[in-house]
């Protein structure tokens, strides 16, 4: 995974620690992409490489990128036998193509979504098949609002510091369709996700959410504005003592004709 378009700066270290829950919900998209040994498969947005090598232990050949250098450090440390780049989804093109892409809670960090389709199209064989999962429409409803009032109330514009990308299923359907893909599954759905810890909200908070806060320099008040995003939130997103986030993820499989 992930951060590859906006200007949010990746602590790998904090990520595998503390959010660790990113790739270890991601099973479900393996399945549904069924590597096989013997393919070449590129992980689209690998992050910290956690997913690339349960691809790789299917058999497959794997090439994992992301746009941050520091979680593509950490990936060639834990898994030095794996081949990993630095690399923007949105423009990534490859010298040889792919029997297959993979790609697990990226998408929503790279907002040109057509270039990215574009890109991906261009990185499969004919028959290549394109698994993905990401935020999809409503996803961090809850959060967003919460970080947009407060800043507001601090007398921060909220606008045009959202970052992300959370398609309604029909929209990403009909783009990877406009693309050339034909779209074999599609399911929008609800996945409230636990958040380690009594620190989880705000850890969340600190990991994902920088572009919010990107002209907010002194720590005293970015505290403040945290504290009261996390006061907001509680009541929807604390139960019997655990966070949870409001994901809403969309899961697609299409395959390029
Ligand atoms: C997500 O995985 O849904 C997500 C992660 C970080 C920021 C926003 C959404």
């Amino acid at each position: 995974m992930e951060r590859m378009a906006s200007g949010n700066l990746w602590n790998s270290e904090a990520y595998d620690s503390k959010l660790d829950f990113v790739s270890k919900l991601g099973g479900g998209v393996v399945e549904l992409l069924a590597p096989k040994a013997g393919e070449r498969i590129l992980d689209f947005g690998c992050g910290t490489g956690d997913l690339t090598v349960a691809l790789a232990e299917a058999g497959a050949t794997v090439v994992g990128v992301d746009l941050s250098e520091d979680m593509i450090k950490r990936a060639r440390s834990k898994f030095p036998q794996l081949e990993f780049q630095v690399a923007n989804g949105v423009n990534y093109r490859s010298d040889e193509p792919f029997d297959a892409v993979f790609s697990n809670a990226a998408l929503h960090w790279m907002p040109q979504a057509e270039q990215t389709a574009h890109s991906i199209w261009l990185a499969l064989k004919p028959g290549g098949r394109f698994a993905a999962e990401f935020g999809g429409s409503g996803n961090v409803d809850t959060i967003t609002t919460a970080i947009e009032h407060v800043l507001e109330k601090y007398g921060h514009d909220p606008a045009g510091r959202n970052p992300w990308y959370f398609p309604k299923l029909g929209e990403y359907a009909s783009l990877l369709e406009q693309t050339g893909f034909r779209v074999s599954f599609a399911w929008h759905f609800n996945r409230p996700t636990p958040l380690k810890g009594s620190s989880g909200m705000r850890d969340w908070l600190d990991m994902f959410s920088d572009d919010f806060f990107f002209d907010i320099n002194a720590l005293e008040e970015k505290e403040a504005i945290y504290q009261e995003i996390i006061t907001m939130v509680k009541p929807d997103l604390y139960r019997n003592d655990e966070w949870f986030a409001d994901y809403k993820r969309l899961r697609i499989l299409a395959v390029k004709p």
